[in-house]
């Protein structure tokens, strides 16, 4: 299938994205407060760039940042194998601990991190999505969800077509049988 920039259809523009992160922000800010004044929030690569760092200046309590890279999408579809590119290098040991994901589909990735994530032992961990599909049982429970959506294939905001289209500064969708 080939993509081409006419083929993508706004779903949220910048502004609409901008304000829907400012409140998670504030929910998340709220959440946290009576428990900790720190927490650790992983961005998951490279999807969630965007996300994350919006996401983050409106979290009102001190934020230490990490980075896991991990890759299972080829084309518009999960291979179901995930690839660690590079880890965190932070303690994570009795911390309190963010997921911060771009998409909820099949739940695999986030699965896999929270697998091993949890051999750190830290003392709470948490997921916030920019969107969360309701197409697979996932069986992950997003704390903090930007949007549910159904199936469409999104692009943009930080979420690619085979590497493409992640610095559109929208978050974009296509028709299941645009691109031909
Ligand atoms: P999951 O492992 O199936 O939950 O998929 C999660 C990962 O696949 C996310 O981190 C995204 O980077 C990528 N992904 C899922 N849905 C889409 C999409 O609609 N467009 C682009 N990337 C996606
Ligand atoms: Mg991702």
């Amino acid at each position: 299938m080939r993509i081409k920039r006419e083929d993508i259809k706004i779903l949220y523009d910048e502004s609409t994205l901008r304000k829907r992160i400012k409140e998670l922000g504030k929910e998340i800010t709220e959440f946290y407060k009576d428990k900790t004044d720190v927490i650790y929030a992983v961005c998951v690569l490279k999807g969630s760039i965007h996300f994350f760092s919006e996401l983050v200046l409106h979290i009102d309590l001190d934020v230490i940042y990490s980075f896991v890279h991990v890759t299972s999408y080829s084309g518009t579809n999960s291979t179901g194998r995930i690839k660690v590119k590079s880890w965190m290098e932070e303690e994570m040991e009795n911390k309190y601990v963010l997921l911060v994901e771009d998409v909820v589909d099949t739940g695999l990735t986030l699965k896999y991190i929270l697998r091993y994530l949890r051999r750190y032992r830290p003392k709470d961990i948490r997921i916030a999505a920019l969107a969360e599909k309701k197409v697979h049982d996932h069986g992950i429970n997003v704390d903090f969800a930007g949007y549910e959506l159904d199936d469409k294939f999104l692009l943009g905001y930080g979420l690619d077509y085979n590497e493409i289209f992640r610095n559109l500064p929208y978050l974009g969708y296509i028709e299941p049988n645009s691109g031909g």
